[in-house]
């Protein structure tokens, strides 16, 4: 297991660093070439930008439709690296991951469907289809601080478990963040040339949306946290926090629609300030902000009679639910 050691955020060089992994990727990939998973976040965005630069054409970079990604992703993704002249790949595998995750509540269980999901069956595809050898990802620092220190295994964490890929999955993984934490890689984007927008966006966990579901992540189930969350980014997206987001209850609770009784669906908001995801806690939104959460959410989402806003700290809360 190779000890990966953190590039503080002052005595990150971006213009040093970005040089640096430039001609790093390009000398480990040599003449072959590389597939880079990319998911819209800061993290991958930044490398792909990377990837971009050390490969050009020898880098394909995909965007894997889950089925659990965020209201209409997918194109958007796609049309912001088309503007930056790196053409993305939608890979639609939301069969394979449903049937992976059927039956599953379990968040172990899950992550780990999800991990194998990826790594094994879809990336072990296309890499099979295209002969790439290597797969870059955005792993960062706090990914594999908490997964080494056992608080949740983070689904892109694999040689910090021990995990061969080479020989597990038949690549090489190769993760030119992963000294760095998000502060840090956002510093990175900016001097990358990636538009504000991209760069700033806050964070969203890998598992995507199925992090935000307790209990089985069916299509269906997805689809009420995909509503909730588009509402939580609009109304939120303005207050400065570091990342908010709607949570999917198990448990149904008792609840009056069209003025009669309805055994509905509870959705949870959580919003966080923190700096590096380590530790958090609930952003102090106006009354007001939560009446609105609260109306829309019920509104518009069918079957959710009940919302409540989280406010615990992390520890002992962590961000995301599963
Ligand atoms: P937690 O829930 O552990 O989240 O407090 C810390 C930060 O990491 C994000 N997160 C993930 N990111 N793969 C990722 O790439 C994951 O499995 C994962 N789980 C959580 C989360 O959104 C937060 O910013």
């Amino acid at each position: 297991m190779t000890e990966i050691m953190e590039i503080p955020l002052q005595s990150l060089d971006p213009k040093e660093f970005i040089t640096g992994k430039v001609s790093e990727i390009a000398r480990v990939v040599g003449t072959g070439s590389a597939i880079n998973a990319l998911s819209g976040g800061v993290d991958s965005s930044v490398v792909t930008l990377l990837g971009h630069r050390a490969l050009g054409n020898r880098l394909t970079s995909c965007f894997i439709d889950t089925g659990l990604m965020r209201k209409d992703e997918p194109e958007t993704i796609r049309a912001w690296f088309l503007n930056l002249g790196v053409p993305v790949t939608i890979v639609d595998a939301r069969e394979a991951f449903f049937d992976a995750l059927r039956g599953l509540k379990d968040p172990e269980e899950k992550r780990e469907a999800i991990t194998d999901t990826f790594y094994r069956k879809v990336f072990g595809d296309l890499v099979r289809k295209s002969g790439a050898k290597f797969l870059l990802q955005g792993t960062n620092y706090t990914d594999v601080e908490e997964t080494v220190a056992g608080i949740k295994r983070q689904h892109n964490i694999l040689e910090q478990l021990g995990i061969d890929t080479e020989a597990r999955y038949g690549y090489r993984v190769l993760e030119p963040v992963i000294e760095l934490r998000k502060r840090g890689i956002r510093k990175i984007g900016e001097a990358l040339g990636l538009p504000g927008e991209m760069y700033d966006r806050p964070p969203f966990p890998g598992p995507a949306l199925a992090a935000r579901v307790i209990g089985e992540v069916t299509p269906e189930r997805v689809a009420v946290v995909r509503e909730a969350t588009a509402i939580v980014e609009e109304l939120l997206e303005n207050t400065g926090a570091f990342q908010y987001l709607a949570i999917l209850h198990e448990d149904r609770v008792t609840g009056m629609t069209g003025g009669r009784r309805d055994f509905g669906l509870q959705v949870e908001v959580r919003c966080w300030d923190s700096t590096d995801a380590v530790t958090g806690s609930p952003t102090r939104l106006s009354f007001e902000i939560l009446e609105k959460l609260a109306d829309r959410i019920t509104e518009e989402v069918e079957g959710v009679v009940s919302v409540t806003y989280n406010i615990t700290k992390k520890p002992p809360s962590t961000i995301e639910a599963v």
